[in-house]
């Protein structure tokens, strides 16, 4: 328990999400609505870093910058360059990530590679066009991500991850396609089971596409094997085939809770602190800092925030109540 960041359930948290905006330039389905909405107010990045260095001093180890498209903030190479530069009180580099829906990268895969970002997730919901843009609501789309996967290659990002939300009627039938796309591109390809966390009144057990059929299905493409955990709050069940080919994620909020080893908290683009993807109640950090906090002073707010903690999520249960945002709000 010597941990700064511990909740009152026991688990310490070593996981930032920060999304640095709110604005993204696609509609997905399982996310926004197509029309204009909401737009909070986003942070000056070096109120982010500010707030970021706090948690970084209280053991965070691994930051992930989320939106919103995070792309779309122009000073998003000077924040990578930043935050690369830094190390944890143990003297480690941060475990530093981005999750961008790819229509930049393209022109931004090698700037933020020379900035000093290792990792990149890109999602993905279709191998094919129409598919593809069915779910975006942009024309064009496909393209410039399949553009932008292939400069974050040359870039010289190694294994990017690949992230794809399964909606039943949507790109279900896009799972096959993508188990020989892993294969082919070396990518990771990890399929994500839908959350109510959309602007539209999409989400409904059946919409959902479970861990189990996925598995199935994949298997008929080539035969699958388990692979071992990275870590133990890891949220995707991992699997190669078993030629060595291709590597396979499957995250199962929905039908495999992984709530027990969460290890996350997310900081939204206008500064609130969410403890969990399904909070009822966000904690406002950046309030704090208006006011005019001391560091220590930012450290008891987040440290008495991060202990109250939710248990679990409540999908599917009975009284579940969605979060007053979505996942563009939240920041994915
Ligand atoms: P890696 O370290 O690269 O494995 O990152 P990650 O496992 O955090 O993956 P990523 O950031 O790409 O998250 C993938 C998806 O998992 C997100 O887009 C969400 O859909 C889901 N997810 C991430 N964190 C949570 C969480 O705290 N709760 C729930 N229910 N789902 C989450
Ligand atoms: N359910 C599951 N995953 C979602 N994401 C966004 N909305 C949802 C949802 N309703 C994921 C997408 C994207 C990341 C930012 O969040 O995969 O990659």
């Amino acid at each position: 328990s010597s941990h700064p960041l511990r909740d009152s359930h026991g688990r310490a948290i070593t996981d930032l999400r920060v999304s640095v905006t709110d604005r993204c330039n696609y509609k997905c389905v399982y996310c926004r609505t197509g029309q204009a909405g909401a737009q909070y107010a986003e942070l000056r990045t070096d109120e982010y870093l500010r707030l970021i260095r706090v948690f970084v001093d209280l053991g965070i180890e691994k930051v992930r910058l989320t939106g919103g498209e995070p792309l779309l903030r122009r000073d998003l190479p000077d924040m990578v360059r930043e935050l690369a530069g830094w190390r944890t009180p143990s003297g480690h580099p941060l475990d530093l990530a981005i999750t961008t829906n790819g229509h930049l990268l393209d022109e931004l895969a090698k700037p933020l590679k020379e900035a000093g970002l290792t990792r990149i997730t890109v999602s993905m919901d279709a191998v094919e066009e129409a598919a593809f843009e069915r779910v975006t609501r942009v024309p064009g789309s496909f393209n410039a991500v399949t553009r932008g996967i292939r400069a974050a290659q040359d870039a010289g990002f190694g294994r990017i991850k690949i992230n794809c939300v399964l909606l039943r009627g949507f790109n279900d039938d896009q799972i096959e396609a993508f188990g020989e796309f892993a294969r082919r591109e070396n990518v990771i390809v990890r399929f994500i089971e839908f959350m109510p966390l959309e602007e539209d009144r999409l989400w409904s057990p059946d919409v959902v596409v479970g861990l189990r059929e996925i598995v199935e299905r994949l298997n008929r493409v080539a035969p699958l094997t388990p692979l071992p955990a990275n870590s133990v709050s890891e949220t995707a069940r991992r699997y190669g085939f078993a030629d060595g080919k291709g590597e396979i994620g499957v995250i199962a909020p929905v039908t495999q809770a992984f709530c027990g080893a969460c290890s996350r908290v997310r900081l939204t683009s206008d500064g609130k602190i969410r403890t969990c993807l399904f909070s009822n109640f966000e904690h406002d950090v950046y309030g704090q800092l208006r006011k005019g906090a001391s560091d220590e002073d930012l450290r008891k707010f987040i440290v008495n925030t991060v202990e109250k903690k939710e248990a679990r999520h409540h999908i599917g249960e009975p009284g579940f109540l969605k979060p007053s945002r979505s996942m563009v709000h939240i920041g994915g």
